[in-house]
């Protein structure tokens, strides 16, 4: 076997020694993977839930920094109020089970969005959350609740024109501008997988996304696997990133 066959990775192979820092996820297909099994939308809502379990722990287990997930949109507020609270159910459900494994797990998360309109109890643990992932610097898994691109972009051009108008010029540069976001202070996402057949980024870190490799599968969010994980990544290492050069 030459150097080159050991070094370079076959397609679909992983290498699991340069992998991305930052994963990003839009978990779509839910309602669709019920729908095939004749079972109500939550149904479809619970077992993507699951699946973020299963592949949150797999990203933490093979060393994945940052994996971001959207959990629920500014715009998701449309649907019936009871897919509504039974999002919001899942969500209390599934973080207040993953504070009782956090100190095994040493999984950091983070919340980007806007917290005010959630249910109290949800805000309380997303607070509780949030204070315990202070003592951790493992894998950081942001979830997105209450979460749109273009509010965040406006929330930190609020904040940038107020800085300016005290008087600080630095404010609109990139970096500056980088720093009032939910993200801050975290890289720019190197992959965004969108399983469940749409390709669309649909209000999504517009901002951060700006160089990432977009990876879309028709596999539903709730079947989404480990190894289709592997498969995105193995994608991912494929690409040529040039960032704009040549
Ligand atoms: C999109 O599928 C999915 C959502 C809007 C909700 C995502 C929520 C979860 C996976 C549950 C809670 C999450 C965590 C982090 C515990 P869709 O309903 O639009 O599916 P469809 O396009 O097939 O109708």
């Amino acid at each position: 076997m030459g150097l080159f066959s050991r070094t370079k990775k076959e397609a679909g192979e992983v290498d699991f020694s340069n992998l991305p820092r930052h994963i990003a996820i839009i978990m779509d297909g839910n309602g669709r993977w019920a729908k095939k099994r004749a079972l109500p939308r939550n149904a479809g809502h619970a077992q993507g839930a699951e699946t973020f379990r299963t592949i949150a722990t797999y990203c933490k287990d093979i060393g994945i920094d940052y994996l971001t997930v959207y959990a629920f949109s500014t715009e998701n507020w449309k649907r019936p109020n009871d897919e509504v609270s039974a999002i919001m159910g899942l969500l209390e459900k599934y973080l207040y089970e993953a504070i009782d494994r956090m100190e095994r797990d040493k999984v950091k998360m983070k919340f980007f969005g806007d917290p005010a309109p959630l249910p109290p109890k949800l805000k309380a643990l997303i607070e509780r959350t949030s204070d315990i992932s202070t003592h951790y610097d493992g894998c950081q898994v942001n979830v997105c609740l209450n979460y749109g691109g273009r509010d965040e972009i406006l929330r930190a051009a609020k904040s940038c024109a107020e800085k300016l108008a005290k008087g600080d010029e630095t404010a609109f540069s990139e970096e500056a501008f980088s720093k009032n976001l939910w993200s801050a202070g975290i890289p720019d996402p190197d992959l965004l997988i969108r399983p469940g057949g749409e390709k669309r980024m649909s209000n999504f870190l517009l901002w951060q996304a700006a160089y990432t490799e977009l990876y879309y599968t028709d596999t539903l969010w709730p079947d989404f696997s480990k190894n289709d994980m592997n498969k995105a990544i193995a994608w991912y290492q494929q690409r040529d990133r040039r960032f704009g050069g040549v």
